[in-house]
C-alpha cells in the first residue's frame, strides 16, 4: 500500500546530500579507484576518531564484523559466547558460524542484556560476551566490562545499532576487544548497499581483520597469513559513508528532537510504554523508535492500516525458529517484547507535518479504544 508517512525515505535522504554524494562518486568513478583505496583508509579513520578507537577496519557487512571479531578473538569450537535472546539473528549467527556455541541470556526493560542475568549463564567454557547497544541505546557497559573482568572474558560489542552513542562520553564501540558496526541502508550511518567495519584499540586485531578481509593476504608483501575471507569495504561505499559521516552529528541532534517531539505528544498513554531511560551518563542516539503497546498487533496494524508504515522487529523471537536449532530457556522479558514492539519512524528525512500525523494516528488508536 502507498503509506502516507514511510519508515525511511532513501531517496530523499539522497535528495539532501545530493551534491556530495555525487562529487563523491565523481571522484571514485573517474580515477577507477574501486578496490583498498585511499576512501578506504580515509574513512576508516574519520571513524575511528568518531568513534575514540585507534583503528577501524571497513568490511563488507556487521555479520562480517562479528565474525572476523570472534575469530580474531580465537573463539571457536567447544567454546561459549553470552549473547542476547533479544537482537537480530546475526549476532548469534557469527558466534555458530566460528563453531562456537551460543548462550542466550534474556533482556532487561531497555531491550539489552539484563546483567543481572549474565554470570548464572558463565560455565568454565564461556569464552566471551557480545553486548548489543540496541536501537541507539548502551547495553550496560561498566557492568559488562567488570563482569568480563572478573572472569577472564573476551568482550565483542554488536554497537550495529547505535553509532554515536555513549556512556560517560566514551562511545559505543570503543568499551570491549571490538566494536562491531553495520552500513546497512537503514541503519543510522547507511550506504547504498552492505557494509559493516569493526573498530578497536588492539594493533593485532586492526591488522589480523585487514588480511582477513582480502583472502588473508598482506596487501603490502603478498604474503598470506592464513584462510582468510572475501569482505573488504567496497572504495565507492567508503567514500559514500565518508560524506554521511560528516552529517551524522547534525542528523543525530535532529532525531533527538524527533523522539522528545513524540515523548512530549504520547507520553500520558498508559497503555504505550516508550524509550526513554533514566540512567545517567547513557546518551540515546535514537537509532529506532521502539515503543511497547499492550495489544502490540492490534496497535501497528491499526497505524500500518492509517498509513503510517511501522516495523515490528521482531514478533517471532530467533530462537523461535526451529532450523536455528537454538535452546529457548525461557527468556520472560523477551517473549513479553516480542508481543508488544513498534518501531515509529525515526529518521531525518521527516518532516515535522509527518511527525504530527503519527501522533495524532498514535492518539487516534487510543481514543477509538475508549469509545
Ligand atoms: C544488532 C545487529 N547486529 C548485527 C547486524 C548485522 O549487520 P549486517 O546486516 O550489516 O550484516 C545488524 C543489522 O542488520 C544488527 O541490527
Amino acid at each position: 500500500m502507498g503509506y502516507r508517512v514511510r519508515f525511511v525515505n532513501p531517496a530523499k535522504n539522497y535528495q539532501m546530500i545530493k551534491d556530495e554524494i555525487d562529487a563523491a562518486y565523481f571522484d571514485v568513478m573517474s580515477h577507477g579507484d574501486l578496490i583498498d583505496r585511499h576512501h578506504l583508509r580515509q574513512f576508516e579513520e574519520n571513524l575511528a576518531h568518531f568513534v575514540g578507537t585507534r583503528y577501524a577496519v571497513g568490511l563488507n557487512s556487521g555479520y562480517d564484523a562479528l565474525h572476523m571479531s570472534l575469530r580474531a578473538a580465537g573463539i571457536g569450537l567447544g567454546d561459549e559466547v553470552i549473547v542476547p535472546a533479544h537482537t537480530f539473528v546475526a549476532t548469534c549467527s557469527a558466534v555458530v558460524n566460528v563453531g562456537a556455541t551460543p548462550v542466550l541470556v534474556d533482556v532487561a526493560k531497555d531491550f539489552n542484556i539484563d546483567c543481572d542475568l549474565i554470570e548464572d549463564a558463565i560455565s568454565p567454557r564461556t569464552r566471551g560476551i557480545i553486548p548489543v547497544h540496541l536501537s541507539g541505546w548502551m547495553a550496560d557497559m561498566p557492568r559488562v566490562m567488570e563482569i568480563a573482568r572478573r572472569h577472564n572474558l573476551v568482550v565483542v560489542e554488536d554497537a550495529c545499532q547505535s553509532l554515536g552513542s555513549s556512556i560517560g562520553g566514551q562511545g559505543a564501540g570503543s568499551w570491549g576487544l571490538t566494536g562491531c558496526w553495520s552500513f546497512y541502508p537503514f541503519k543510522i550511518l547507511g550506504g547504498y548497499g552492505d557494509g559493516g567495519a569493526i573498530t578497536t584499540n588492539d594493533p593485532e586485531v586492526a591488522q589480523f581483520a585487514r588480511r582477513m578481509r582480502y583472502n588473508g593476504e598482506d596487501r603490502e608483501t603478498g604474503e598470506y597469513h592464513g584462510h582468510g575471507f572475501t569482505c573488504l569495504l567496497d572504495n565507492l561505499q567508503a567514500a559514500f559513508l565518508d560524506v554521511k559521516l560528516r552529517h551524522l552529528p547534525a542528523w543525530i541532534v535532529r532525531r533527538k528532537q524527533i523522539a522528545e517531539r513524540y515523548r512530549a505528544a504520547l507520553g500520558d498513554l498508559t497503555d504505550l510504554l516508550l524509550p526513554h531511560y533514566d540512567q545517567p551518563g547513557f546518551d540515546h542516539v535514537y537509532q529506532n523508535y521502539t515503543v511497547r503497546a499492550k495489544r502490540g498487533n492490534e496497535f501497528s496494524e491499526y497505524l500500518k492500516a492509517n498509513g503510517i508504515e511501522v516495523l515490528t522487529q521482531f514478533r517471532k523471537p530467533y530462537y523461535r525458529h526451529e532450523a536455528l536449532k537454538l535452546v529457548a530457556r525461557g527468556f520472560p522479558e523477551t517473549e513479553a517484547l516480542s508481543r508488544e514492539v513498534c518501531s515509529l519512524p525515526m529518521n531525518v528525512e521527516l518532516e515535522d507535518e509527518e511527525i504530527e500525523t503519527i501522533i495524532q494516528v498514535v492518539r487516534s488508536f487510543y481514543q477509538q479504544c475508549r469509545s
